[in-house]
């Protein structure tokens, strides 16, 4: 009798429930229990029907994804469902919470589906960096046809029960007790002696030739670099040219390439990181957390509004604060807007724009701060007007309030301390535009309270967002590693490349856009006001004058004024070499004695790339981050580095550490820069043969 998966009989109706907590995932125990438990129930006449179904929270919510990637047992999920499908009682799946790849896989192994109405199913493989290798690709395209398979496969999402059984996939939806009502529902399919409906017996209508071939179209932008959203593609073609066993055949080998590829075990480490992050050693689950129930923000610029829609399109109300009715009128005005086109798409109704605006106040006065569970400060990046913020937080708001700021680079710590409270401070760095990056990090001050830590991750998840947990530093983890890549880009330049050459190089990588594409985007005058401001206070280590600051000057701010580094033709934002950079560049080289070589494609992705590794080790070290997968996703959600590549910590270790420090050594052989300096822990793990995974 197997541990995981059971069957009894109930009402003339046998029933084998799958109970493997959390999730039902299938290892390798629960697909050799659904054997067993599919032959006691063939072999128990008392049974008209046989019901599938799983206990707890959910039907089973896929394979398990932790079994990819080591010696596969049988028997293999693909035989189990061709099992079920073959086996000689009606069968009935039976789904609640969210019956997922594998799941859904088996579901449709049967011959009928009855969902909750709360329940979901879908094939989210692809987001693995896989295809549904189950028989998903073959049999959900002779159920639903080509196009709406491809939209559910490629797509990865999961579907509401209303939608399946609109689609066809869903036979019946009911609300309340499923186990009675899959009992009744598999008897009244015996008493109406109901045929056996095979899946795999069905043809596919594949609606037109071009089908796939416009697919293909239709995501090759979306979905540059990705290999599995491809693959699915011809595993569903194969469903339309071959009879099912050869289409099974050619599933198998499609998923098998995928199941071993780079990609995918960058796209399963992505997946338990992204879990991971949330867990903070020395915070319990029983670590108790704060209510929040009303937030404060201040601000109501750009950053502060983009913070506040997270909030109230989470349903927690917001009260902002301004110096001027002006900038507060503004504010709400550019909320509003931004709901407003949100709408517009038919992403959002006009309902759900009124109820995210009922939720949002504004204020002039600090004293209305009084009775919020949170502020988050999002002014001027100045600590001078920082530290007045929170003086006026400190005297204001209530006993046990969380103060939090949306700094990018000063020191929480130092924040803290125009406090009384230093234990309730905490950055909450948002990364432009707010309310659509997914990555919140999260930076711990000197004395904030574990109680805060736990809130304020708890709330990241609340509002949709990543939280990733770092410590005090420069730019903490994101724009610290950020700096260091652009360095080295400008080094780039100078010795040779052009700009276009170095974006090409870190876009065919997989980045949404290279690194002078995207100073182009945040504006070249940012850094060049922040160069200038240091000229004037600190001439002694302020940073040489070079060609960007030349560009800056002319008012080439980037997109924003038609161009900056790049040209940019009206309303067109892609980026075209501009002459003027050109000249920019050449006069700076002449002006600094420099003689330019030729450089290869290789050594801009090595330098832009190692010196992130190169600084991720030095955060690591510095404690500024826990673990290394904390820095792959920020630089995930918050830079768009590719899931496939699996962030740059993951990335070097698919390298090679011991080839990634060579690199570092030889660089800071050849420059003798800072940068280069390799890591004292990379140097440690590239000498022991080991990963940073293995920390
Ligand atoms: N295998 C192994 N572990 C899994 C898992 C899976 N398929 N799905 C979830 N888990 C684990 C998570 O890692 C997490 O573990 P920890 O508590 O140790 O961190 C735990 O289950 C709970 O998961 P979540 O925190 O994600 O819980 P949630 O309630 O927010 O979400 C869920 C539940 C919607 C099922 C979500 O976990 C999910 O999307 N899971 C993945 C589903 C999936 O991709 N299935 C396809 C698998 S591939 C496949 O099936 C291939 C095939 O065709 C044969």
């Amino acid at each position: 009798m197997s541990d995981v998966v059971s069957y009894q009989r109930e009402d003339e109706i046998g029933l084998i429930v799958v109970d493997n907590p959390p999730v039902n995932a299938l290892g390798h125990a629960v697909r050799q229990g659904l054997l067993d438990a599919l032959d006691q129930g063939l072999a128990d006449d008392g049974a008209r029907a046989l019901v599938v179904m799983g206990a707890g929270r959910t039907f089973p919510a896929g394979a398990d994804i932790r079994e990819f990637g080591q010696t596969p047992k049988e028997p293999a999920l693909p035989d189990v469902i061709n099992r079920l499908e073959d086996s000689g009682k009606l069968l009935i799946a039976a789904v609640h919470g969210t019956a997922l790849g594998g799941g859904m896989e088996i579901t449709l192994g049967c011959d009928y589906r009855l969902a909750l109405d709360s329940a979901r199913m879908g094939l989210p493989e692809v987001n693995l960096g896989l295809l549904p290798g189950a028989g998903g690709t073959q049999r959900l395209p002779r159920l639903i046809g080509a196009q709406a398979a491809l939209d559910a496969i490629v797509g990865g999402k999961p579907m509401k029960a209303g939608q399946l059984e609109k689609m066809g996939v869903v036979d019946k939806v009911v609300s309340g007790d499923l186990k009675a009502e899959a009992i009744a529902y598999a008897r009244q399919l015996a008493d109406d002696n109901a045929p056996r409906r095979k899946v795999s017996e069905l043809t596919v209508d594949k609606e037109s030739d071009t089908v796939f071939s416009d697919y293909e179209q239709s995501i090759a932008r979306k979905k540059r670099g990705f290999l599995a959203p491809f693959h699915c593609i011809k595993a569903v073609q194969a469903a339309t040219e071959l009879d099912f066993a050869a289409g099974q055949k050619r599933e198998r080998e499609l998923f098998t390439e995928l199941l071993n590829s780079p990609q995918s075990a960058a796209q399963r480490h992505v997946f338990f990181a992204e879990r991971e992050v949330g867990k903070v050693p020395g915070i319990a689950k029983d670590t108790p957390r704060r209510e929040i129930a009303q937030v404060g923000i201040i601000g109501a610029g750009t950053m502060g509004g983009g913070i506040a829609m997270n909030f109230l399109s989470a349903g927690i109300p917001v009260k902002m604060l301004e110096m001027k009715q002006e900038a507060l009128d503004k504010g709400v005005a550019l909320i509003r807007k931004n709901y407003e086109a949100t709408a517009k798409k038919g992403r959002m109704t006009s309902e759900q724009v009124e109820r995210c605006m009922s939720l949002l106040t504004s204020t002039l006065s600090y004293d209305d701060l009084s009775d919020v569970d949170l502020v988050i400060e999002a002014v001027f990046e100045n600590m001078k007007v920082k530290k007045e913020v929170f003086g006026e937080l400190d005297r204001v708001t209530k006993p046990g309030a969380i103060l939090a700021t949306n700094t990018s680079t000063l020191d929480v710590n130092e924040i803290a301390q125009s406090t009384r409270r230093p234990e309730d401070v905490i950055g909450m760095h948002f990364f432009s535009p707010a309310n659509v990056m997914k990555l919140l990090e999260n930076v711990r001050g000197e004395a904030t309270s574990d109680e805060v830590i736990a809130t304020v991750m708890d709330l990241s998840k609340r509002i949709g967002k990543v939280g990733v947990l770092v410590g005090v530093c420069y730019g903490f983890v994101g724009n610290r590693i950020l700096h260091k890549r652009q360095a080295q880009a400008i080094s780039l330049v100078n010795e040779g490349a052009t700009p276009a050459q170095v974006d090409k190089v870190l876009y065919d990588f997989g980045l949404p856009m290279g690194p002078f594409a995207m100073a182009d985007l945040a504006g070249l005058d940012v850094g060049w006001r922040i160069r200038e401001g240091l000229r004037e206070s600190d001439p002694a280590n302020a940073p040489e004058r070079n060609w960007l600051d030349a560009l800056a000057e002319q008012e080439r701010w980037g997109q924003k004024t038609g161009g900056g580094v790049f040209d940019y033709a009206e309303g067109d934002r892609t980026p075209r070499p501009s002459e003027v950079t050109a000249a920019e560049i050449e006069k700076y080289r002449a002006e600094q004695g420099i003689e330019t070589r030729e450089i290869s494609d290789t050594e801009i992705l090595e330098r832009c790339l190692y010196v992130m590794v190169n600084e991720g080790a030095k955060i690591l070290e510095e404690g500024v981050a826990m673990r290394p997968l904390d820095i792959d996703i920020v630089w995930i959600y918050g830079y768009g580095f590719p899931v496939y590549q699996g962030g740059p910590m993951f990335w070097a270790d698919s390298i090679g550490l011991d080839k990634v420090h060579a690199k570092i050594q030889q660089f800071h052989d050849e420059t003798g820069h800072d940068d280069w300096k390799p890591a004292p822990l990379l140097e440690r793990l590239a000498k022991e043969g080991k990963r940073f995974a293995d920390l």
